[in-house]
Order: structure tokens, then sequence, then C-alpha cells
């Protein structure tokens, strides 16, 4: 049940707020949003402007905060106070949350709070400020949800334009937070292709930092809009006060990090603002995407297990099903397939105990047949020469195999030389009169354009109409944008793009879920161009990179899982030498990293020895009986970090709620001289329960804990710890711990 409660005055349609007054008890009134444990506080100052007053633990009595004098000005010798939403125009001078040039020409905006509105349902408060503009008729509604349980916030605004004109949005941000600290530490994750998800970590020193995207699509490739912000001590694991961050949006996006010459932090989150300056005409209006946020006052675990909780429950497609153990093609063939090929690969597959089979690239267009990245991208009819009897055969063979079927398809896209670019080259996003510049060999296509919405739409209902027992496809996107300009938008709209292109994608996806609930997508871009949460409502799972070598996985993985579940990580396990590094590891080292996420393969199963078959398959078993429920549902803990050890060690662990159930996963990332032996100090466990610790994945007698298979408590496990002996670069160990009553 909804029940709506309402503070403050109601909405006054489209008045000019020099004609609101604030009655006395409103200027002091507290509003608070809590969480379990955290809690957001905003007052309504003198002058009517909503005032941002805290954000951390819950605190018992919020009256304290009351009554707040506001003087917008964050240069003054008063209080410094910041408003909840500050925008330009009247005395605040760091970046603004809001910008809008208004319909006279004005560019100043001046918000004032007008009224609350607060709705629950179930383990979700929603709070919604209106805030007016003193003299021009343009309002904006701020936005916090409170999750309960998951201790996650989040904050959007809709800007209406209720003037009679039309006024511009210059900038759009999504969020506004504040903070006091003697430091500030950001840690942020950067890369590129086959190298996503590092981390750094750096003080905040006076003057703006941001993290950013201007890639259009694709963009996370190069930075996440995710963050971790540690007050007064770099991040700890289990320590310190830190608040997480995360943009859901797939488009441009700016982080922006600035300590002021009062030394206070402001963060501000959303769309970049980047010529992107949006147009609303009278009476439209202006969503902007949810950011999400996270409090810890015991370190940087506890913001990765808020965002998992908070993942698999609102922000994951299916977040809490467990995924098919699949063998994707790639790797395994290329673009050189036919039906015997990819037959034989489900044959093998099938006695392996895998799942799920997925038709990655190469499967389509005749008049140009996509046997490389050079053609073909766009024509979506099957190659009648490498699969004469179509998909259906492959997905019945499948069927008949046990196996579920998945396919691949990149649809925003089209190479040059497809018969989709001959016939419907104003699809094709580009500026008039210039080179066209190609990446991969492809253009992009204009979804700011309802035709092309149409036609995406069309890729992925056709195909699920003609095969109605496709399980999983894989969502392919192999190119930003480098050279913007759509034949769609009028020449003063050319700034919507960045904005229009997103939301048609987005009104794709709403589509395909409405008709298609149950299918599986990966959200894949090129490896980890798409992992944001913007992207994951529509996606059950993301490929995390392109690089699936082992080791590199270990720390790449890492990172990811600080913001994003475990469950959501498509992590697989490849040939030896690794395609992308070259590298040569054993399988068991390659499959103990692999199954710490979603298990997949990613090799032509031929290739795997004779020798090793059975340790592949011991290996999908385990996954299936004890750990991929744990991957499912568990919660993480991060026991080694691969990049803090001063040893070659990394170990993490996953731990049923209920805390009967859990796996210890323990690699070594380089060789250790002899003696080093790492003691994994457990985590999560209940200190009264006794558990029985089973190492699982052996290729040895050779005992990786002197205790294996003997019973400990939680609190043994905990503090006296486990003993591992793994020292050579690329040993690795696998522990089941298990309640025994
Ligand atoms: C890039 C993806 O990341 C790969 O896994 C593969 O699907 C190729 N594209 C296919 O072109």
């Amino acid at each position: 049940m909804t029940c709506v409660l309402r503070w403050g005055l109601m909405a006054v349609s489209s008045l000019l707020l020099s004609s609101i007054t604030h009655a006395a008890s409103q200027l002091n009134q507290v509003y608070q949003l809590s969480t379990d444990n955290t809690q957001l506080v905003y007052t309504v100052g003198e002058d009517g402007r909503l005032i941002f007053r805290y954000y951390g633990p819950r605190l018992s009595n919020t009256d304290q905060f009351a009554p707040w004098r506001s003087y917008n000005r964050p240069d003054c010798q008063r209080e410094a106070n910041y408003e909840a939403y500050p925008s330009f125009g009247l005395g605040y001078v760091n970046e603004p949350a809001l910008s809008v040039i208004n319909a006279n020409g004005s560019l100043i905006t001046e918000l004032v709070f007008d009224n609350y509105v607060q709705q629950s349902s179930e383990g979700v408060i929603h709070g919604i400020f209106t805030l007016r503009d003193r003299v021009a008729a343009v309002c904006v509604q701020l936005h916090v949800e409170a999750y309960q349980q998951e201790d996650v916030m989040a904050q959007w605004v809709t800007i209406a334009n209720e003037s009679k004109g039309e006024v511009s949005l210059q900038r759009f941000y999504s969020s506004f937070l504040n903070f006091r600290a003697n430091n500030y530490y950001l840690t942020h994750f950067y890369g590129t292709w086959a190298g996503e998800m590092n981390r750094v970590e750096e003080t905040l020193e006076p003057g703006i930092k941001v993290v950013e995207s201007k890639k259009g699509v694709r963009t996370t490739q190069s930075e996440n809009p995710s963050f971790i912000l540690s007050l007064d001590h770099p991040a700890q694991e289990n320590s310190g006060h830190c608040i997480g961050g995360a943009l859901a949006w797939s488009g441009n996006y700016k982080l922006s990090f600035e300590v002021d010459e009062r030394d206070y932090l402001s963060v501000l989150a959303g769309i970049n603002p980047f010529l992107a300056a949006y147009k609303l005409n009278k009476g439209e209006q202006f969503q902007t995407p949810k950011f999400l946020f996270t409090y810890s006052a015991n370190g940087q675990g506890t913001i990765s297990r808020n965002f998992h909780d908070w993942a698999r429950r609102y922000g994951l497609h299916a977040g809490m099903k467990e995924r098919p153990i699949l063998l994707n093609s790639w790797e395994g063939a290329y673009f050189n397939f036919d039906e015997q090929v990819l037959t034989d690969m489900m044959d093998d597959a099938a006695q392996m105990g895998v799942e799920l089979f997925v038709l990655d690239d190469g499967w389509f267009g005749n008049k140009y047949p996509r046997n490389s990245d050079k053609m073909g991208l766009g024509d979506w009819q099957v190659n009648a020469k490498k699969l004469p009897r179509g998909l259906q055969y492959l997905i019945d063979y499948a069927t008949s195999k046990g196996l579920k079927f998945g396919i691949w398809i990149e649809p925003e896209m089209v190479n040059p030389k497809s018969e989709l670019a001959e016939k419907h080259p104003e699809w094709i996003v580009q500026s008039p009169g210039r080179e066209k510049i190609t990446m991969r060999n492809q253009l992009l296509l204009d979804l700011t354009n309802p035709e092309v919405q149409e036609f995406v739409w069309g890729v992925v209902d056709k195909l699920l109409t003609a095969h109605p027992d496709i399980y999983y496809i894989k969502w392919d996107a192999n190119r930003h944008v480098e050279q913007v300009g759509s034949q769609y938008l009028s020449s003063n709209e050319q700034t919507h793009f960045w904005v229009d292109y997103i939301r048609g994608l987005y009104e794709v996806y709403d589509r395909i879920r409405a008709k298609y609930p149950d299918v599986m997508i990966q959200a894949c871009a090129s490896g980890g161009g798409r992992v944001d949460y913007g992207s994951l409502p529509y996606h059950d799972e993301f490929w995390t990179s392109d690089n699936s070598d082992a080791l590199q996985r270990v720390y790449m993985q890492y990172v990811t899982n600080l913001i994003y579940p475990p469950i959501a990580t498509a992590s697989h396990v490849s040939a030896t030498p690794n395609h992308q590094t070259g590298s040569v590891t054993p399988i068991k080292f390659r499959f103990d990293v692999a199954m710490s996420g979603r298990l997949g393969l990613e090799l032509q199963p031929k290739d795997i020895p004779a020798g090793e078959m059975a340790f592949a398959r011991e290996a999908i078993t385990n996954y299936k009986n004890h750990v991929r429920e744990l991957v499912t549902k568990g919660d993480l803990y991060r026991l080694i970090s691969p990049y803090a050890c001063t040893n070659n060690h990394a170990a993490n662990m996953l731990v049923s709620k209920d805390k009967r159930k859990a796996v210890l996963f323990a690699y070594c990332t380089g060789f250790n001289r002899r003696g080093i032996r790492p003691t994994v100090h457990l985590q999560g466990l209940d200190p009264a329960k006794v558990y029985r610790i089973t190492e699982i994945n052996k290729v040895s007698k050779r005992k990786a804990f002197w205790g294996d298979g003997n019973c400990y408590d939680g609190a043994y496990l905990q503090q006296v710890g486990v003993e591992l002996q793994i020292a050579r670069q690329y040993d690795s160990a696998v522990f089941l711990l298990e309640e025994v009553k």
C-alpha cells in the first residue's frame, strides 16, 4: 500500500514565486530521509531556499538541525551552507547543479522551497521536494528515494518549463551532495579495451576533479560513472567513513568533485553538460537519470554489499535468478564456423555440463557476408552459406543436447559495406559534408530517430518471434561517437543528440522487456563498455572485458565488484595461451577465477587437453552444486586485495545470507618466496556456528590448507584464520564452508 503524506504548501500551479510565502513553522522544518543506518537531512532557510544539511550515519534526533539561517554564498563568512540543488545566478559561484537560460534571456535561477510530498512503498521511502524559481516560471522537483534495508539512496530531478517561452537547460545534474572532512580520497575506475576497471585512489585537492565521458556510446570503457569517496583517510575495507556513488545512465556523464576555499567538498553527478544544452518548450519537462549513493561508517566492504543488495533487488534484471553456465563461440571460433563447427561445440559443451550455447558474431549477411568485421553489420538475415539450415536447425540441435540457445547481435551499428547502409544512409550518425570516421569498420545508427528505434526493436522482435526458443541475447556495441551529427534532429536541436540517443535506446529496451521479460540479455560493448546502473535493469549481466586472462581478471573483477554484483559479472574460462595476453595459465587457475563470477567458457572445447577435461567437468559440477547460489545471492567479503597485498596474493569469499554456507577463493598473483604463506582471516561468518572447510576443484592430493576437511567455528576462522599453502604464480584454491550441526 502506498501512503502519501504532505508537508508545507500544496502544489501551486504555474505561479510566480514572489507570491509564495513561507509559514514560520516551515522555515525551520527539518526534512529527513532515512534508511536503516543512514540519513539525509535538509532544512528550509530564512530566504525560503532548501538547504543541504547532512548525509551520514543515522542520527537519533534531527530536530537539532533547526533553526538555520540560509545565505547562499559559499564565500561568505557566515556558516557554510549549500543548497540541496544549487543553481547558478544569485550568489552561488561553485559548479552549479542547474543553470538555465530563461525565456527572457536571463541567466539566473533562484529556487525556493514550495512543498514536500512523501510516499512509502515496501522498503522504499520516496520524498519529492518541489522548488520554484522566485521569478521565472521554472519548477524543479528534487526526488530522493531511501532504500531502507540496503542503505542506498537515489536522487534525480525533473525540471519543468512553466513559462510561455522556450528555456534552455545548460547544466542539469541529477544530484548534489556536500561533505566536510579533513581530507578527501577519491577512488575511481579507469581503463580501455581489454583493460577496463582499473582503480586509482587520489587525494582531492582544492579545485575540481572531474570524471566524465564524452563518448556517447560505450561510455564506461575508459572511466566508469561510479566512485568511492573516503573521508579523512584512504579507503579501507572494514573501517572508515566512505560514500559509494553510481550514476544510472549509459550516455555522456560527469562526476564533479569540488573542494572549495572553505574546504567543503561538493559532489555533482549527472548527464555531462558538454555541448548538450537541452531546449524545453512551454509546458515541457526534463527528467534526469538517477544517481545512487550509499554511506558506510565501516569501510568500502559495506559499500559494495549495499550496492550488490540493491542491484539484485532493484537494479539488475532478474537479479536473484541463477544464471546458466554458458559456452560462447567467440574465442573458440571467431568468424570461422559452419554448422558442423557449432554443433561439435555444442556436443562438447553438453558433455561438460554446460547449460547454454551462445553463437557470437558472424552468423548473418548474404550480399555482404559477415566473415570478418569489415562487412555485413546491419543485415540481420542468416548467412545461407555458413548456416544453410538456418538458426532453427541450431536451436533444435542445442535443445536435443539439453542446451539452451543464445545469439549475438549489434543492432545499433552498421558497416558501410552493408545493404542497410546502402538503403538508409540517413540513419547514420554523421556530420553533413564531412568524411565519415569508421571505427572497427563500422558506423553508428541514429537512435534519436524513431525509425531507427523501430528498426532496432524489429531486429530483436523478428528474431524472437521467428525463434521463440532463443533464451539469451548478447547485445554488443563496438564503437563510440566520434563525429556527432543527426539527420533527424533539427539544426537547433543537435545538442540534444547525447540525451536523445540514450533515451531512444532505453525506449527500445523498454519495449523489449515488456514483450520479452524472460529473455536473458547480456550488456556487451567491446567488453565492459556498458557497465552502468542505467543499463542493468535491461540486462541480466555484462561482459566484463574482452580480456579473458585469468590473472588480469583477478584485478578487474576485484574492482568491478566494488560497485557491481558478482552475479552480473560474466567471467569465462578461455584458452591457454590467452588470446589477449599470451599468458599460459593452468586450467585450475582459470576455473577458480571464473567461478567467482557468472561462470562461462570462451574457447573451443576441443582445445582442452584430454587430461584436463575431467577437471573441467568436475569444476562445472562444483559450481552448480555449491558455488552458483552463493555467487547469485551471497555477501561478498574481500579478504586480501590484489592491489594492496605486499605478497602476491588475493582472496575473497561469498557468504550466504543465513551464514550457513560460504565459499573462499584464494589466488597467487605472482611468485612468493619460500615461507611466505598467506593467512586469510575469514569474514562474514557467524562466530558461534561450526563450519566444515573442504577444498574443491583439487588437482592433486596436496592440501592447500592443513585443516582441510576439519571443523572450526566462525570465531576461529575469522580470528585465527586459514593458512594457505599456495606460493607459485597461478596457484589457487577454492574452499567450501558448510555449517555442521
Ligand atoms: C566484441 C565483444 O566484446 C566480443 O566478445 C565479441 O562479441 C566481438 N565483439 C564480436 O564482434
